[in-house]
């Protein structure tokens, strides 16, 4: 699987988030390539992955906190949008990465959930910040 590369689309003008999705994208991309690994490590899979975990809850409280000052009309259905990304996350790390399938099935749900929630969702509360300056 080819690692995500950063793309300007992924840009939201805001520092403090653009260093944050890339350090996610980093992260998963650092899970691709022990992937790609011939003898698959099972427990640097199941290391890294926690360190996404917890770097995920971190980028999404920050990005929660954003959308509530700037009163933003689509924040619960973005929260709820969160709340799936690491409940399935968590799924998988139960079954984990015990198969190479599962690590597979993990890798590309990751690469397709970040890059679109990135490009579409947080968009869309960036233009809304359009109409809030000052508030970030
Ligand atoms: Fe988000």
């Amino acid at each position: 699987m080819e690692a995500i590369e950063w793309n300007d689309v992924y840009k939201t003008g805001i520092e403090v988030i653009d260093y944050q999705h890339k350090r996610l994208i980093q992260i998963i991309n650092d899970l691709i390539e022990i992937h790609e690994k011939e003898d698959l490590r099972v427990d640097l899979i199941d290391f890294v992955l926690d360190e996404l975990i917890l770097y995920t809850k971190y980028h999404f409280e920050k990005e929660e906190i954003i959308m509530s000052e700037i009163k933003y009309d689509q924040l619960d259905t973005h929260k709820d949008g969160h709340g799936k990304f690491v409940e399935m996350i968590n799924n998988f790390k139960e079954r984990t990465v015990s198969s190479d399938d599962i690590t597979s099935e993990l890798l590309h749900y990751l690469k397709n959930w970040i890059t679109f929630h990135i490009e579409v969702e947080d968009k869309k509360y960036v233009d809304y910040i359009m109409y809030s300056p000052g508030i970030v």
